[in-house]
This record gives C-alpha cells, structure tokens and sequence, in this order.
C-alpha cells in the first residue's frame, strides 16, 4: 500500500468486517459460509474493493457515516462477486491452488464449489440491492454478462494458436476489465455523477484491468507458485493462449512450427525458450504499461485530488504486481 492509500485503510477495515458478517448467514447455512469465509479469509489483494473505494472519495472526499456505509456495501459486494467468480474459475481451470491456499474444488469437489460459488454469488446480491439502485444494478448486470461470455470465448478459443491481439484483448476485457470497470464507474453513479466522470472511471478500471490481467499472463510464464500463491504454467497446459505466447507466435517467423508444435505438447521449457529469444515476456510487459499509463490518463476527465493520484499509482503498480 502506498501512502496516499492510507486514507481508505479505516474504510478497508470496514470492509474486511462487513465481508465477514456477509458470511455468517444463518444456523441452516453453516457449511456454506464455513467454505466461503475460508476463501475469503485466504486473502487476496482486494484491489476491486480499493478501486470502488478511492473512486468513491474522488466524488466524496469528506463522507458522512451513512455515505461511508454506503461506499463500504458496494467495496465488499465487488469483493464477493469477484470471489464468486473465482471460485467458478478454479472448477473450470481444475485449479488446485489460489492464493497459497488449495481451492475449494480440490478440497471439497467439484460440485460443492459450483454451488458455494453460487452462494457467494448471491451474497454480492444482498450488498447491491441495499444501494438501491437501478443504473448500478444495469452496469453490474452487463459485467456479469460480460464475465460469463468472456470465459465461454475463452473455452471456445481453448488451444487456438492462431487467435490473435484482437480476441486476446476482448477475452481479457470481458474476464477482468468489466469488472474492474465497474468497481470504480459504480462508485461515480452511486454519488451521481455526470456522464464524463462515470465515463472516465470506466475507461481507468477497463484499462487497468488489462495491465493487470496481461501481468498476470506473464506471471504464469516468469514466476513461481510461492510467488502468486497458484500453480505456474497452467495456461499453457489448459490452452490458454495468452498475450506472452501470441508474442512469440507472431515473433517466431520460420521457427513458427516448432513452436506451435512446443505449445501443443506443453513443453513449458521450449516455449519458455522461445519466448527468452523474442523478448516476448518484455514486449508483453511495454503492453500492459501502456494499459496503465492510458488508464491513468483516463482520469484526466476528473480534477487533480489525493484519491485520484492514488489511482492514478495504482493503475501503474497493476501492471507491475507491485502492490
Ligand atoms: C480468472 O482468469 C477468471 C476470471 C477473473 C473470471 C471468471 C468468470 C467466471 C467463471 C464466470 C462468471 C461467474 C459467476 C459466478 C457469474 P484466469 O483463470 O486467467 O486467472 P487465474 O490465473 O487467477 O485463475
Ligand atoms: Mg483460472
């Protein structure tokens, strides 16, 4: 965290108290909270809820308790839908481990996960529909949407070795961005604000989110598992093709077969390889800084306050996982 988020660090305690009373749910619901709070308390960056939050001062810089109540709601319901979401991932991606934890699809299965995804799901429901509103509830609706299709893109696309930039970044847009977009153009809305602002925190969070998500393809090929608490070079076994590996393919020239041929047969080591000699993995890393760096001029639509300056370092530390 830096400095200039010290000033949601109160309103994050807030947060972490709200997403735990989210799950106490009642006797009847004992084990599905138990496995949702295990994921919660896992941890995570919680960066969707800092986004929502420090949006929310750019409009808000002085809240009243109710308003902080209200910005707190909306902070830990983005945190309980992205969980949702993840939690759905793993049993798709038959991920074991997720923030240095083991998923809940290895330690209780398949279909207990799919249904306290659900769960969870619901429970970023009950802090929407306490904010009462019916422009959030259009732009949450259509992340959703956003969410599902893109991950069905990405089935679709699965071992697709020619799928290029383009579809890359909608898949990315629709799995990461439409969320993130949200975390922050929600906050705008919830305080009414004018069309150019809600416009400018939309186009930040989608920005930032392809900073982050094409960092975290990078990570899959550059780091190891005790580093982002998952198993590494899982993309490439499923047949994600990410933006690191599109990189290569396009860098590959006369050596394009054997690639394809590497990448086919998951031979990490021989991709890795290639990508070392192309400089894929740091072409890949200029993109996701011109993500941040656009995302951070997206907020020149708004003036110059502390908690835009934060975003403004945040989109950049997304990029970078420097957070
Ligand atoms: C992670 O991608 C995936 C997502 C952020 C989106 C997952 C969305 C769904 C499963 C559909 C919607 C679900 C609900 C509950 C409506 P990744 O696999 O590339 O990242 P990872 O390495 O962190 O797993
Ligand atoms: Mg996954």
């Amino acid at each position: 965290m830096n400095n200039k988020e010290d000033l949601i660090a109160p309103l994050m305690r807030r947060v972490e108290e709200k997403l735990a009373a989210t799950l106490k749910g009642t006797q009847e619901e004992q084990a599905v909270n138990a496995m949702c709070s295990q994921v919660v308390k896992s941890g995570g960056k919680r960066l969707r809820p800092r986004l929502a939050l420090l949006s929310w001062l750019c409009f808000d810089p002085d809240p009243s308790e109710q308003a902080m109540e209200r910005a707190v709601t909306f902070a830990s319901a983005v945190e309980l839908l992205h969980t949702a979401t993840l939690i759905h991932d793993d049993v798709i991606d038959r991920a074991d481990m997720r923030r240095g934890s083991p998923t809940l699809n290895s330690t209780d299965g398949n279909h207990a996960a799919v249904l306290a995804g659900d769960y969870m799901f619901t429970r970023a429901f009950i802090g929407f529909n306490e904010l009462n509103s019916r422009l959030l509830y259009s732009e949450i609706v259509a992340a959703v949407t956003a969410l599902v299709s893109g991950e069905l893109d990405q089935l679709r696309e699965q071992g697709d070795l020619g799928i290029g930039r383009k579809s890359y970044y909608r898949t990315i847009y629709c799995k990461t961005g439409a969320l993130f977009s949200v975390s922050c153009c929600g906050a705008a809305l919830l305080n009414g604000a004018g069309e150019a602002a809600v416009k400018a925190l939309r186009d930040y969070g989608t920005l930032l989110g392809e900073g982050f998500q094409i960092a975290d393809d990078i990570l899959d090929y550059s780091a190891s598992s005790p580093v982002t608490g998952k198993d590494s070079g899982e993309d490439l076994a499923d047949g994600r093709v990410t933006l690191p590996l599109i990189i290569a393919l396009e860098e590959a020239g006369a050596e394009r077969v054997r690639l394809e041929e590497a990448a086919r047969g998951n031979d990490l080591a021989a991709v890795k390889a290639f990508m070392e000699k192309c400089g894929a993995l740091e072409k890949a890393q200029q993109c996701a800084d011109e993500s941040a760096r656009a995302a951070a001029g997206a907020l020149s639509a708004l003036p110059d306050s502390t908690p835009r300056q934060a975003l403004e370092a945040l989109a950049a530390a997304a990029a970078r996982r420097s957070f």
